[in-house]
């Protein structure tokens, strides 16, 4: 999509949020320059638990997880859905290429900023490796799968979990859509765990993630023409562990109106009024099962970190 287009969506789905009641705000804009960049910063933190889980599932188990890719051999597209920094896939990647496997690293992601500095990266780190980053929206991007490749497709780091459960099945299913039947796909799920780990990731006392979620309102500042007040919003987490759903808001410190003027529209805010920024979904295994089952896939093989807080999941057609 080009830049224009882009402007068009994030203003539409803007105005969209603004206007629902309870207002929300779509995490996928989170991620221009500034955010990629906190974001990067909310994983190198402590609490942050979700990368070092995962990077340790890679570490120790990559030998066996490129053996459950490489099915007969054949040459295949690694494409990898919400890229980001890529520091977890690199060590798949450096296995894959030392093992001197037929396949491309295709990693795609909305912040232009963070694929040009991943492929970058990756020519200096792995320079045999051979890669295409795209920019752009993996909604829109995987209509257009297709090929004479056989696919695996990453999708890490808890992406799914930002997805609302109903939500993460038409793009499951959608995905299955555009997939053959050897190709897979390699999930990654952060597993409910005890309450108060799970807060302190999204409640750091740093502050990165209430910067991360008021980076947001800056950019609807810089690019609509907004006129928040960052002052006035504070960041909030709630965790309900019934259904493993953490829900990170901004709230208003205050009565107050805020215009943005390339939508030409002033939204009113009450006093504690919460905008909803991003769900983290936590899953079990029978949660995972379901979402395998209902989406059309069926479970090759599990991976979970030493702590069991985290779980990577390869899944294949169900037949
Ligand atoms: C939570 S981060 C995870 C990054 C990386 N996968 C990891 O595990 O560390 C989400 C990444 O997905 C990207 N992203 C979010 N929504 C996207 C979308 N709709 N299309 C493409 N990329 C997206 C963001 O720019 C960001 O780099």
């Amino acid at each position: 999509m080009n830049q224009q287009g882009f402007h068009s969506e994030f203003s539409a789905d803007t105005l969209k949020g603004l206007s629902a009641k309870p207002k929300y705000l779509l995490s996928k804009y989170f991620y221009n320059d500034i955010g990629s960049r906190i974001f990067q910063d909310i994983m190198q933190m402590p609490e942050y638990y979700l990368t070092d889980c995962e990077l340790e599932v890679f570490t120790s188990r990559h030998n066996e997880i490129l053996s459950a890719f490489k099915a007969d051999n054949k040459a295949f597209e690694l494409i990898e859905l919400g890229a980001g920094d890529g520091l977890k896939t690199k060590v798949l990647l450096s296995s894959l290429v030392h093992q001197k496997i037929d396949f491309k690293y295709i990693p795609i992601d909305i912040s232009k900023q963070a694929v040009a500095d991943l492929v970058q990266d990756l020519k200096k780190q792995i320079p045999d490796l051979p890669v295409e980053g795209i920019v752009g929206d993996y909604f829109n991007l995987i209509k257009k799968l297709n090929g004479q490749y056989r696919k695996i497709i990453l999708f890490l780091g808890s992406n799914i979990g930002n997805f609302e459960w109903k939500e993460s099945i038409r793009f499951l299913q959608h995905l299955r859509s555009v997939i053959n039947i050897d190709d897979m796909v390699f999930i990654g799920f952060d597993l409910k765990k005890d309450p108060e780990l799970i807060l302190k990731a999204y409640n750091d006392p740093s502050g990165h993630t209430a910067a991360f979620n008021l980076n947001l309102l800056k950019r609807i500042n810089d690019e609509l023409g907004g006129h928040f007040d960052l002052l006035n919003f504070m960041h909030e987490e709630v965790y309900d562990e019934h259904t493993g759903t953490a829900r990170s808001y901004l709230m208003s410190r205050k009565k107050q109106s805020v215009s943005i003027e390339k939508l030409g529209k002033v939204f009113e805010f009450e006093a504690g009024e919460k905008i909803l920024m991003e769900i983290s979904q936590k899953y079990d295994l029978e949660l995972i099962h379901e979402l395998a089952e209902k989406s059309g896939f069926q479970i090759v093989r599990n991976f979970m970190d030493s702590r069991q807080y985290f779980m990577n999941s390869l899944w294949k057609l169900k037949r």
